[in-house]
């Protein structure tokens, strides 16, 4: 008995320790105005936002690790309301919405986080978060002061935070999380609701700070939150921002490092050097916190997008990608950027506000340095602790300024870094991290016609996607028992509860031979008019397409062919991703709006509005789950030849092998026109091959304000013709892949591809920074860090599964041009390539110090030389796969 009673205990006692693992020994998290104190300690600190269901949990530890490589701290992530309680009061907390399993990575990995619970998180997500049963709750009223909204969104509030506190996730229990956000923006709304909007925002505050959740809450773009709330930037820049209070720190939420697009749009990307340039200004200007919305954005997979009309993929153009894959030179130079302000940390910490030194018309330093007194002791200058930011804010021209007696050159647009007040650790502007060109490899079965990038096709002997097409019509208009009939035009989303994109409605017209006389006498004919629409419509008339239209809430204006007798209109209402922003949001809604009319008859318009309507939620096959493995034969499916003519509204599937090795996959739907797909029973996304407007991607120059449409790419060509298919959804051989498509599209130029860097280069000059690894062991001669003996370093870095296979271009001395298109200059030191080779051929990365001595001897003296390299890396598995075949 003795034996197993202690047996029990040492079993209960295990398995306690099992739940009440703890990555950190317990600390608490408060502020004052200089920074977070964490533990009793300031920090400046670096936030990376990747939002769990945009990506895999099996993606998930290596985005963690890759965001702590980059010299992130913090993992920021909002919290998705409508993930999480699909159905009110059953919630979900499994595959890409484990919450808990995401935020224990983050902690396991010794990161922080910081969690934005909203619940209203904008994100580009549909319905901004909202679960869509929430708009039925009558007399709702949504982030306005309304008793049924509020006892719902605290709900859910507490739901999570009593979901992290039971699994010990808090700081204070040792977990991960530091710091919380309840609302969103709400600032921007908040004067659209009258009094009201401000009583709501206070007891969203009130209601947050009594959960005890024992962290600090923020509320973003809230300059009138309360006190014991802190107010937040969000921007492109936030260096000029001051909190509401002198005893709140200077907290940069959302940093935007990219941003998002819709169908048919741009592609827009952010330049690193002014995105390391507004993170520089804001630690410069006594900012404490900064998060890179987004580290990794990844995949709206299934209907998750937001809207109307954004596109699948998040990328974001941020530094992971949105396969997970390093986005280089920007991570890299941001990791840089990271370890620069991690030395000043010291003394950003220990002062309470910089000197500010003008320097110039556009020219200004901050200088941290510890007050002798505070620190308790008597320094000397060169003892206390400095760190100072020279900032050059002219978009055209460099500027030499002078500090301390020293003078330093600053590049147009940018900052240098001097973690001791001398030395230069960094400058935006000038990059040292590797550029990486990702190539793409389809299979070789499938025709190829996307010109992106064709330079950098190859064929992969690996993947397959079969031959054979099975295809199945989808009926137009009513195809169930489900289907209802309802005098007037009831609104979109009540009808579907946003469980399809699409509804159908049918009525029914009577024409008389007067009409038909009447149109045929004038040579008119009948327009069907629709006073407002979102977010897209198409209109059969006798089961014929007739016409459609896309937009937000616009007038359709379609002519139709009416014939004597009874007519049957049926209009397809289709929503491409909820309204995610604005005020009003339950009230919003989609379809149509104001009537529906026949006009151009001759006895005046005749209203169809008020008429019976037939109506039908979404697709046989969405509902018939024709795309899930077990449910694959349950349609009529019949071959699909490569001859036949393809129509409309149909169904096909297929199956594929994966590409061997670990690259991410992509289908290639740049051949098809609008649809959804899956793969295995995985909802991929909606697709829509919808180009870009051929003019507006002109040539990108860091210097200035970013905005948006600044840097764009892909004009005259598809917004997204690739889709993210995750690894782990994949199995090597036969995986299942069927997809809807609504136009005429063949689904035979469908392809599978893969990608990774292929080619890598970097470019370091003799004259760049030392290598920040300098900084932990520097020379000091009579109280001055020296660096002058630390030689910078040029390193490459293959993607993770490849190896430098070959050294493609390698010269010391004053090589010209920049990635595949180096060549040698007048200067070159005849070993450069043996010296590149010996230390990176074979390896996944490598380090060749920029200097004479390793290129034996000087090749040309006075000048300033560079080191440009250019390799490319291969995969080993991708070869012994190939030859398995
Ligand atoms: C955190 O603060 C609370 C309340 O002030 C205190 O009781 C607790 O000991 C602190 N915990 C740590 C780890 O410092
Ligand atoms: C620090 O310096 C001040 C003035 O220079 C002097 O009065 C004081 O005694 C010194 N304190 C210590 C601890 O050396
Ligand atoms: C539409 O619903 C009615 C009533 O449930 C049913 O009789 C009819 O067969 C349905 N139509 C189709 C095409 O399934
Ligand atoms: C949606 O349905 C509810 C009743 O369920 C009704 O009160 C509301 O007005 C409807 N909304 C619209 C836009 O028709
Ligand atoms: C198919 O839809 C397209 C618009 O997406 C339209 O142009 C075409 O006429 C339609 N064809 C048929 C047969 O419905
Ligand atoms: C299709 O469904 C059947 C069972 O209905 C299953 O045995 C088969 O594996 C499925 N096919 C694919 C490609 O998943
Ligand atoms: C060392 O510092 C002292 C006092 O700051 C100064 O007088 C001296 O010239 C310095 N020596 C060197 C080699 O810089």
């Amino acid at each position: 008995m003795g034996f197993w009673f202690q047996w029990m205990i040492l079993a209960l006692t295990a398995e306690f320790l099992i739940v009440a693992a703890e990555y950190f020994k317990p600390f608490n998290v408060s502020y004052d105005h200089r920074a977070m104190i964490i533990d009793g300690k300031r920090r400046m600190l670096i936030s990376g936002g990747i939002h769990y269901p945009r990506a895999t949990p099996e993606m998930w530890p290596d985005l963690i690790s890759k965001s702590k490589e980059g010299g992130v701290d913090v993992i920021e992530t909002y919290v998705f309301w409508n993930g999480h309680e699909p159905v009110r009061g059953q919630y979900y907390f499994e595959g890409r919405y484990d919450i808990v399993k995401f935020v224990k990575q983050v902690g396991s990995s010794g990161l922080y986080l910081f969690l934005r619970i909203g619940p209203y998180v904008c994100a580009e997500w549909n319905f901004g978060g909202f679960p869509v049963w929430l708009r039925d709750v009558p007399g709702i009223e949504f982030r306005t002061d309304n008793a049924l909204f509020k006892e719902e969104m605290q709900r859910f509030v507490k739901k999570i935070v009593d979901l992290m506190k039971e699994e010990s996730l808090f700081s204070w229990q040792g977990g991960p999380i530091v710091m919380l956000q309840i609302e969103n923006e709400y600032g921007n709304i908040e004067s659209s609701f009258g009094p009201k909007g401000k009583d709501y925002m206070v007891w969203a505050a009130k209601m947050a700070v009594g959960l005890d959740a024992g962290v600090p809450w923020v509320m973003c773009k809230q300059v009138d939150a309360p006190e014991y709330i802190i107010d937040t930037c969000n921007g492109y820049y936030c260096d000029g921002f001051k909190p509401n209070s002198d005893k709140k720190p200077v907290v940069w939420t959302e940093n935007w490092d990219g941003w998002y697009t819709s169908w048919g749009e741009r592609v827009p990307h952010r330049p690193v050097e002014d995105l390391a340039f507004a993170v520089a200004r804001f630690f410069q200007r006594g900012g404490s916190f900064q998060n890179y919305y987004m580290y990794f954005g990844g995949t709206n997979f299934g209907r998750t997008s937001g809207g109307p009309n954004y596109i699948t993929s998040y990328d974001y153009d941020a530094p992971i990608d949105e396969y997970g894959l390093l986005s280089q030179p920007k991570w890299g130079h941001l990791k840089d950027l990271h370890a620069a302000i991690k030395l000043c940390e010291p003394a950003l910490v220990a002062v309470d506000s910089p000197q500010y030194i003008k320097l110039g018309p556009k020219q200004e330093a901050h200088v941290y340095r510890e007050n002798a007194h505070s620190s308790g002791q008597n320094l000397s200058f060169h003892e206390s602790k400095c760190s100072a930011f020279l900032a050059n804010i002219d978009e055209h021209k460099s500027a030499t300024v002078k500090l301390f007696g020293q003078a330093y050159t600053l590049p147009p647009w940018s900052a240098s870094i001097l973690p001791d007040c001398r030395n230069i650790a960094f400058n935006t502007a000038k990059i040292g991290a590797q550029t990486s060109i990702k190539t793409v490899r389809f299979d070789d079965t499938s025709y190829v016609n996307n010109p992106v990038n064709l330079q950098m096709m190859v064929p992969n002997q690996v993947a397959r996607i079969s031959e054979t097409w099975n295809s199945v019509k989808e009926p137009i208009g009513v195809w169930s028992n489900s289907n209802f009939t309802f005098q007037g035009i009831l609104e979109h989303l009540n009808v579907t509860k946003d469980r399809s994109d699409y509804l159908w409605y049918s009525t029914r017209i009577y024409v008389s031979d007067e009409d038909i006389l009447f149109w045929k006498d004038n040579q008119v004919s009948p327009i069907l008019t629709i006073d407002s629409m979102r977010d897209l419509v198409y209109i059969y008339v006798n089961g014929q397409f007739t016409g459609g239209a896309k937009g937000k809430w616009i007038k359709v204006v379609q002519p139709v062919n009416l014939k004597q007798g009874y007519n049957d209109i049926t209009l397809l209402s289709q929503t491409v991703g909820l309204q995610n922003y604005g005020a009003f949001l339950e009230k919003d809604g989609a379809g149509f709006r104001g009537q529906i009319k026949l006009t151009g008859c001759k006895n005046g318009d005749i209203d169809v509005t008020e008429f019976m309507w037939t109506y039908q939620v979404g697709l046989k096959g969405e509902f018939l789950k024709i795309f899930s493995i077990d449910n694959n034969r349950s349609a009529e499916w019949t071959e699909f030849e490569r001859d036949a003519i393809p129509s409309n509204f149909s169904w096909y599937k297929t199956q594929f092998d994966a590409p061997g090795g670990v690259d991410p996959v992509v289908l290639d739907f740049g051949s098809m026109g609008k649809g959804q797909a899956w793969v295995n029973g995985h909802h991929i996304g909606r697709y829509w091959t919808l180009d870009a407007p051929k003019d507006g991607c002109q040539t990108c120059d860091y210097r200035g304000s970013y905005d948006s449409n600044k840097c764009t790419t892909n004009c005259g060509k598809p917004t997204q013709a690739w889709y993210h298919v995750p690894r782990s959804w994949l199995q090597a051989a036969d995986n299942l892949l069927v997809i809807f498509e609504e136009t005429e599209k063949t689904p035979f130029e469908i392809s599978i591809k893969s990608g990774f860097s292929e080619t890598i280069c970097a470019k370091v000059s003799e004259s760049h920074y030392p290598p920040l690894h300098a900084w932990s062991s520097p020379k000091i001669t009579n109280g001055t860090i020296s660096l002058k003996t630390m030689i910078p370093a040029l390193h490459l870095q293959c993607d993770a599964g490849h190896t430098i296979s070959s050294i493609e271009f390698a010269s010391y001395g004053t090589p010209r041009g920049s990635c595949q298109k180096f060549s040698k200059g007048s200067c070159h030191a005849p070993n450069s390539f043996s010296v590149v080779s010996e230390a990176c051929r074979g390896r996944t990365s490598c380090s060749v110090a920029v200097s004479d001595a390793v290129f034996g001897g000087d090749p040309c003296h006075g000048v300033v030389k560079v080191l440009s390299v250019e390799v490319r890396c291969s995969s080993s598995s991708y070869i012994s796969s190939a030859s398995m075949k």
